[in-house]
């Protein structure tokens, strides 16, 4: 997050001597991205970070694709995606390209035995069910029904769960994930007309600082394998950093819709951007209020970036037959608009209930076998009228 945190202790100058109480040495760690050019955070652990005991093993997981050249549109039911005890079993890719992996995830308990680390991608996590803390090595957020946490690539965490009922909608990306430049000044603040602002972002609260010796495990992702590397420190054993690169929590309910009197495009919905694809919001709002103003979207061609939405709740206006939990893919190439009856439906009213997660990718997506286990194979055929 482009905006300075501190927690924990640290020393009055980086770089520095900085003294645990028996006189010996914290170690200090640069942890950034995009080498040294991008934001980054200096923090101190109680041991080296870099004591690797043993490395295990790794598997791959790469996602199988099914459909490498796709033109065809898809609902896919992700509330069928099967619970699983543990979290990484627990994720599904559905979508994927170079950039970005799209997952569902059900996980039902909370990761035990192993902390993780993805030091490939971003992860930003929409909580759609479900509520607890995510652990960091960098502090604590709690998460509830409606949060999208964004964290870092290389953070090391762990979900508790508060309870076995969760669903997770997860977007890998292997571009950093920042707020849409357009939105930000020069200095990088949100700027006034920015749908949400700083204060709306909940950095890490509570850090963990464990000094314990012994084995600790750590799931890395690289490369699309996850290795099991064993460390001889605790993971979560700084007592304090201080700079711009920590996992941070934004509620979509602190999404202030931007409306009009005609309909407004996609892009003022939008919530993140990468060099890659754009993460939007879609928010309860009230509708434009032009006297013959038409709230349903028009058809419109994205001709070059692949369209998926993720409904989240309430009624989603354009679209027949769409429940909470299903993805809608729209790929590039070919138009889409609202069903049948949709944009007549639509006239008159004043607000929408509509809430959905919408990324739209600059290259095409390939569809996962695991996809097509919970596909519609007939929605591209939705839009005839019967
Ligand atoms: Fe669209």
């Amino acid at each position: 997050m482009p905006f300075y945190h501190s927690l924990g202790k640290i020393p009055h100058k980086r770089h520095t001597v900085f003294k645990k109480p028996d006189g010996s040495l914290y170690y200090e760690q640069l942890f950034g991205t995009i080498g040294f050019d991008g934001m980054y955070t200096n923090m101190y652990h109680e041991q080296r970070p870099t004591q690797v005991k043993e490395i295990k093993g790794s598997y791959d997981a790469t996602p199988q694709v099914a459909t490498e050249k796709n033109i065809k549109s898809y609902r896919f039911k992700g509330f069928q995606v099967k619970p699983a005890p543990d979290y990484l079993e627990s994720r599904k890719v559905v979508l994927t390209n170079s950039d970005v992996d799209i997952t569902l995830a059900a996980p039902q308990e909370s990761t035990k035995d192993y902390f993780y680390k993805n030091s490939d991608s971003d992860e930003l996590l929409f909580i759609h069910k479900g509520s607890g803390k995510l652990r960091t090595h960098l502090g604590n957020l709690d998460f509830k029904y409606g949060d999208y946490l964004l964290i870092p690539r290389g953070t090391i965490y762990k979900l508790d769960f508060d309870d076995e009922v969760n669903r997770l909608f997860i977007v890998e990306s292997r571009r950093p994930i920042y707020t849409p430049k357009r939105y930000r000044n020069h200095f990088g603040q949100l700027l006034e007309h920015s749908p949400f602002c700083e204060r709306d972002i909940r950095r890490p609260y509570e850090l963990e600082t464990n000094n314990e010796s012994g084995d600790f495990l750590i799931k890395i992702k690289k490369q699309g394998r996850i290795f099991d590397m064993v460390y001889a420190s605790h993971p979560f054993d700084v007592v304090g950093y201080d700079g711009y690169n920590y996992p941070y929590a934004f509620s979509i309910h602190d999404f202030e819709p931007i409306t009009g009197r005609i309909h407004q495009p996609p892009p003022v919905h939008q919530t993140f951007e990468t060099d890659a694809f754009v993460v939007c919001s879609f928010c309860p709002r009230l509708y434009d209020y032009h006297p013959e103003s038409i709230p349903a979207p028009y058809s419109h061609s994205n001709i070059d970036s692949d369209e998926v939405l993720y409904y989240v709740d309430g009624d989603f206006m354009s679209r027949n037959d769409i429940e909470a939990g299903h993805i809608s893919l729209h790929p590039a190439g070919i138009p889409h608009g609202p069903h049948p009856g949709a944009v007549e439906r639509s006239i008159g009213q004043t607000e929408t209930e509509e809430l959905a997660v919408m990324v739209d990718t600059f290259k095409p997506l390939m569809v996962t076998k695991d996809a097509m286990e919970i596909a519609d194979d007939k929605y591209h055929q939705s839009w005839l009228e019967h």
